[in-house]
């Protein structure tokens, strides 16, 4: 069984994809981190951002199985994945290690084009969305708690850009799956989304 969360950054994807897996006792996959995790090693290496033979040589080479998840969420990171995540063939790279993931597995995977492109016949889609105020102060307390460093208005400025390159881009173009189910968590805590979730699942499978 495979369940996607697709939608931009901040609506509160991350937390509710982990906990709803926990909940069903299924695997949980964030393909954020597989983008970003190519991204830090990039700029830790120094790699010219606009070489994307040299991009793809690093995501063909780099251990998915040992991501130091300390150090994805840096501004610097956040800066640059979306540069990194329009090049086509590191997508088609990751979206094979996603696929090879869940094979067999009862799952929970979130991202971007996770309905629309790595798993289009999932059982279950659903499209988080909220305003770009409350996805920027939900991301700047996150990092905050996380002991990064942050400014408000340099999150909200990077989570808009970000926005509109995941938009904007060529190649698996942040969008709605037409069979997804929309959620706006704008004026819902976690809970809340993951109720709503179970719910519509529950009425689907009957
Ligand atoms: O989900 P998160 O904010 O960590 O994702 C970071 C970036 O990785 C996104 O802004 C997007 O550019 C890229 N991404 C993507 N496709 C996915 C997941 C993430 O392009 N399925």
């Amino acid at each position: 069984m495979i369940i996607t969360i697709d939608g931009p950054g901040g609506t509160g994807k991350s937390t509710t994809a982990q906990l709803l897996a926990k909940r069903l006792g299924y695997y949980h996959l964030n393909s954020g981190t597989l983008y970003r995790w190519i991204t830090f090693n990039a700029l830790q290496q120094h790699l010219n951002l606009n070489d994307s033979d040299v991009l793809l040589t690093l995501a063909k080479k780099l251990d998915y199985n040992n991501i130091d998840y300390n150090v994805l969420m840096e501004q610097n990171v956040s800066d640059n994945v979306a540069k990194i995540a329009s090049i086509a063939a590191i997508r088609a790279e990751i979206v094979e290690i996603q696929r090879n993931y869940a094979k067999g597995k009862d799952i929970v995977v979130e991202g971007r084009d996770i309905g629309t492109v790595v798993f289009p016949d999932a059982d279950y889609k659903f499209y988080f969305t909220a305003s770009l105020e409350i996805r920027a102060k939900r991301r700047y307390a996150q990092m905050q708690k996380d002991g990064l460093e942050a400014d408000y208005n340099s999150v909200l400025e990077s989570i808009s850009s970000r926005d509109r390159q995941d938009i904007e881009r060529e190649h698996s173009p942040l969008r709605k799956a037409e069979d997804a189910i929309a959620i706006d968590t704008d004026n819902l805590t976690v809970e809340q989304g993951i109720d709503i979730i179970l719910k519509e699942i529950q009425t689907l499978a009957i």
